[in-house]
Formats: structure tokens, C-alpha cells, sequence
């Protein structure tokens, strides 16, 4: 079975079972700077798992485009992929526990025709915060899954939440048996031999971690994720995503065009190819911080795997062109981006190889002075300081000392690394704590004032300019916004002035809820169309201003405050940033 069948019978088999279908999230979290990349179904639901009314009602479905990168230097293997799309259904104090492992059960064997005996599941054994899931094993056992292919696990394997707090709960989880010989006597769901695969997770979400501490929320949810690339891959009795229809088109390209054979090395490519392709759809550009830093890594990764194939680099426009076919049954609307994803990815490559035509200049240099000195090995700081300053990898460092005939302490890099990574990811984790549920009253003013400032800036420069993105935290605001030129000191003054002329006038906002079609008949601005569900929230702002958005905002505009511009500059190519603040 192809990955948009089992997509489409996932979607119309919850839609029979009253959930509304609603469109996937854009991968670059709109207004949440919490997390760099939308990494589960349920993230852009969490103002709803807190107990927000969706105007879609209890009952949701939906395919959700994620990326998650803590894995990245595992692509390459049989499974890892950054990229990846979560086929989710909701209850939002709606079912629970048995018509949700009901649903589950039927789905898999009857709508994917899955037997019963290939499937093993996975239960929370209880511990103090909450008690053993006994109920979800009796639902399963009603379901026709025998005892002895039900696990009990405790919050390691069978405990669900995204990052550190926010919505969570107990989970069940469905594992596939691949017909492999146990690794063991021992063999089980929880080991990762691969003879067991997880297909399916439905967290049971009745808790709210804060602070540590475990309370109940306000309803109780039901939050699922099965990941698309591994059920295909499943059901089409393949042994890795990468020979499945999504990805084996470029996994051949790639084979003719190479001169040396590396499987993992065109996984790579391929993969890396397709999350480059989807972020840039998205409105990701490359740079050196957060989710930009990512997509540079992504395709730097890829273009130094392109040369390690020998694979000519000017086929890299022609590469996107058939990957963009092949995903075109997924994701049609790629097509109509294709031209801003092929200037953004193939100048990110030109610019990365001249950081590589430099580092080798440098390393060159590092060479000479190890053989001066008479020695025989590179120190771990030289490498990682060739990384830190000009991001040379440290494989490719490793390539060239080895040419030369000298050693690499790749333990020191890899130490560096690690204290590095350490770093990076506790910043990560931070991020994550920081606000996926938290918008504070801070927060809401300036995304109160991202609206006014774009309808500043369409006034005061011309009605095509268009949000492109925006980041907010509680101390500042980031507004990305179409614009091809730099602005001048005058037009920045006028937009900020209009802006506190618009707060002084302490206009009243209002909210209404309309067809999405009336909506943009009415002339409402929005940022990508297809991201909005049937019926849309509206924020109207006195009569200067008119959106599509979730929300929150302010009741008056007064409420602002001073607004003040304090930067303007170049977000990528045709797109120019302002970060401002509100005093
Ligand atoms: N949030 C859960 C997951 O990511 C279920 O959707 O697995």
C-alpha cells in the first residue's frame, strides 16, 4: 500500500468515525518560539488539550508535517529520517480509552489489514504520579490481543509528553512484529533488535506537568501519532523507508549519478533532500541560529555527501526537480514553490562550498604546523576549532589528515562535541519549557502589534507586502514580511508612527468566527492558506486591520504601550525582517 492510500484511509476512517478533518500545521511553528520545528500531531493542538474550544468540535484527524533532528547523525542507517509525516486523531474531552484502542484495533486489521498476531502492545505499569493501566490492557484484551502479547512498561517506554512539561499521560503503544527471530529469550516490544517495530502511540492525556508536578487537567484527551514513512515501509514488506515509493526514485537517481556506491551516504542525500525541500516550502530559510541554523546543517550534510559520491553538484537543481515530483502525490502544493526552494537550497550549497574551498585552506595550514612539530596526530581542538570557525566538518577533516598521512584524535572531537551538543540541546530543552503552552500577557501584546505593523507597513510601503513569519518573546518581536528593497529611514519612522498612532487611538479588537472562504472574500490577511481550517477565526482591529488568526490578542490597542522599530535587515532574498519593541 502506497503512503497516500494509507494516508487517505487514515483520514476518511476517523472522518466516518465523526472527526473533522483538519489541515497540517506549517512545519515552522507560527508565533511559538518555544520549539525550532512542529515535532508531533498534537503540538499545534495544545491550547485545545488545555481546554481551549476548537471550532472543529472534540473530534479531530489530521496528517501533520514534523521534523524532529535530535537523531540527525543516525540518518543514514535503515530507519532514522528528520522529515517525517504523523497521521494523528484527537479527543478533546471527548472518548477515551476504549473507543480510542477500538478504533486503533479496527483500523489496523481491517483498513490496513494488518493480523492480529503480528501486533504486540505496550501499557504503563504505574508508579506513583499514576496508577498501572490495567483498563487499557482490558480494552485490548476485549479487542482480541492475548495476554501475552501485552507488555506492561513503566514511564521510560510508556509515558508521553513533549519535552520536559505541558499536556501528558500514560500511552499504549502498538509494535509490529516483522517476522525476525528474537534477538534472545528476553525479546521484547521495549528492545530495539528490530523484530519489533512501534507503529502507533495513543497517549492517554489527562495530566499537565508543571514545575514538576503532575495535575489533572481540565478534560481528558486522547492524542495520537502513527508515523507515515514506517507503515509504508511495513506494509510493503520493505526493510528501510528508503525503498518504499517515497524515497526510492531519488535513491536511484542518486545510484546513476554517483561514481562511488555508499548506501548511507545517498540515504543521507535523499533524506536530507526531502526535509531541505520541505522546510524551505515552509518558509525556512537557512542561517546561523535556531530552525535556519538546522536547514543549513541539513543541507550542508547533504552537498558534503553529494561529494563524497562524486556526484556532479550543478545536477542539484535537477535532483529538487524529481523530488518534487515524487512528493507531488503528498505534498502538490511543492510545485508551486518549486522555484524560491531551488534558489534557496542550491545557493545554501554554493555558499558551503566555499566555506569547504576555505576550511581546506586552513587546514592546510594546520598540516604544515603538526608536521613542523614533528608530530604524527592532529589535536581534537584543531578540528573542532575548524568546525566552530569555518564548519568544516570534522569527517572531512578527518578524510584529509588521513590522506596526509597523520592521525585524528576523533575521541577528543567527539568530546568537544558532546560538551558542545550538551550546550545546544539544554538550550533546546529550555526553549521547549519556555512556551509551548505559555503565552503570556507580554507575549499577547505583541502579537497584537505584529498585526498592526503589518498593516503599517502595507500602507506605508504598498499593499503586496505580505507576512512572511514572525518570533515573539516576552521581550521582543520579530516580523518577517515580502519587501524588495531595504528600508529607508523615513518609511521605518512612518510605519512605527503609524503604529502608535493606532495604539493612541486605542482601537477596539474583535473576533469573529467565519467561513474560511467568506473570510478571504472579505478581504482577510493571511499568511498561508492552506494551513486553515473551514471555519476561521478573524481578528479585526478598528478598521486598520483585518487577519485570519488564532489568537489571543488584547481587548483595546492601548494596551501596547510604546512601539519602537530597532531593527530592520535582510531576512533572506525578497524577504526583510523588523524586530521591535513595545515600551
Ligand atoms: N504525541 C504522541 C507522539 O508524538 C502521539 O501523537 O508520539
Amino acid at each position: 500500500m502506497k503512503a497516500i492510500e494509507i494516508r487517505n484511509k487514515y483520514l476518511n476512517f476517523f472522518k466516518n468515525h465523526n472527526h473533522k478533518i483538519i489541515p497540517s500545521a506549517p512545519l515552522i511553528p507560527e508565533n511559538d518560539p518555544s520549539v525550532l520545528f512542529t515535532t508531533a500531531g498534537m503540538q499545534p493542538l495544545v491550547p485545545y488539550l488545555l481546554g481551549e474550544k476548537h471550532p472543529e468540535g472534540t473530534r479531530l484527524t489530521d496528517y501533520q508535517k514534523c521534523v524532529r533532528t535530535t537523531d540527525i547523525e543516525e540518518v543514514g542507517d535503515n530507519r532514522h529520517l528528520t522529515y517525517f509525516e504523523m497521521l494523528g486523531n484527537w479527543s478533546l474531552g471527548d472518548y477515551f480509552r476504549e473507543e480510542s484502542i477500538a478504533m486503533s484495533y479496527e483500523f489496523l486489521t481491517k483498513e490496513l489489514g494488518i493480523p492480529n498476531e503480528k501486533i504486540s502492545v505496550t501499557c504503563f505499569a504505574g508508579d506513583e504520579d499514576c496508577p498501572r493501566d490495567t483498563l487499557t490492557a482490558e480494552c485490548w484484551e476485549k479487542a482480541g490481543i492475548p495476554k501475552e502479547r501485552i507488555y506492561f512498561y513503566g514511564k521510560e517506554d510508556n509515558w508521553w509528553i513533549a519535552g520536559e512539561e505541558g499536556p501528558c499521560g500514560p500511552d499504549t503503544e502498538m509494535f509490529y512484529d516483522t517476522g525476525k527471530e528474537p534477538c534472545g529469550p528476553d525479546c521484547q516490544p521495549s528492545c530495539d533488535c528490530g523484530k519489533y517495530v512501534e507503529i502507533w502511540n495513543n497517549v492517554f492525556m489527562e495530566y499537565l506537568k508543571k514545575d514538576g508536578k503532575y495535575t489533572k487537567l481540565v478534560q481528558k484527551n486522547v492524542d495520537t501519532g502513527l508515523g507515515l514513512e514506517r507503515m509504508a515501509m511495513l506494509l510493503q514488506g520493505k526493510q528501510t523507508p528508503f525503498d518504499t515509493e517515497i524515497f526510492k526514485p531519488i535513491m536511484d537517481r542518486l545510484g546513476e549519478l554517483a561514481k562511488k556506491d555508499d548506501i548511507a551516504s545517498r540515504r543521507i542525500v535523499a533524506e536530507h533532500l526531502r526535509s531541505s525541500i520541505m522546510i524551505v516550502a515552509d518558509g525556512g530559510r537557512p542561517s546561523n541560529i535556531d530552525r535556519g541554523y538546522i536547514l543549513r546543517r541539513l543541507i550542508r550534510r547533504m552537498t558534503r555527501q553529494m561529494n563524497k559520491l562524486e556526484i556532479d553538484l550543478n545536477e542539484l537543481g535537477a535532483l529538487i526537480d524529481l523530488d518534487i515530483n515524487v512528493l507531488n502525490e503528498l505534498y502538490p502544493e511543492l510545485a508551486d514553490k518549486k522555484e524560491i526552494i531551488k534558489e534557496v537550497i542550491i545557493q545554501e550549497k554554493d555558499k558551503f562550498m566555499k566555506t569547504l574551498i576555505r576550511g581546506e585552506r586552513e587546514f592546510e595550514k594546520v598540516i604544515k604546523r603538526i608536521k613542523d612539530q614533528g608530530k604524527n596526530t592532529i589535536d581534537g581542538e584543531d578540528i573542532f576549532k575548524l568546525y566552530e570557525t569555518y564548519g568544516f566538518p570534522p569527517e572531512v577533516s578527518k578524510d584529509l589528515a588521513e590522506e596526509n598521512g597523520l592521525k585524528v584524535n576523533m575521541d577528543e572531537v567527539d568530546k568537544l562535541f558532546k560538551m558542545h551538543q550538551d550546550k545546544s540541546r539544554l538550550g533546546s530543552e529550555q526553549k521547549f519549557k519556555g512556551g509551548l503552552a505559555g503565552t503570556g500577557e507580554q507575549e499577547i501584546k505583541y502579537h497584537t502589534a505584529t498585526h498592526l505593523l503589518n498593516a503599517a507597513l502595507k500602507e506605508v510601503i504598498n499593499k503586496d507586502v505580505h507576512q512572511m513569519g514572525s518570533n515573539i518573546t516576552a521581550e521582543r518581536m520579530r516580523f518577517d514580511f515580502s519587501c524588495d528593497h531595504k528600508l529607508t529611514n523615513e518609511e521605518k519612522k512612518q510605519a512605527e508612527d503609524l503604529v502608535n498612532k493606532w495604539i493612541q487611538e486605542d482601537l477596539q479588537v474583535t473576533v469573529e468566527t467565519m467561513k474560511k472562504e467568506n473570510a478571504i472574500k472579505s478581504g482577510a490577511e493571511c499568511m498561508f492558506i492552506e494551513k486553515y481550517p473551514e471555519d476561521v477565526t478573524v481578528y479585526t482591529i478598528g478598521n486598520v486591520s483585518k487577519e485570519l488568526c488564532g489568537g489571543p490578542h488584547v481587548k483595546h490597542t492601548g494596551e501596547l504601550g510604546n512601539f519602537k522599530i530597532v531593527k530592520e535587515e535582510a531576512s533572506s532574498s525578497g524577504v526583510r525582517r523588523i524586530k521591535a519593541i513595545l515600551e
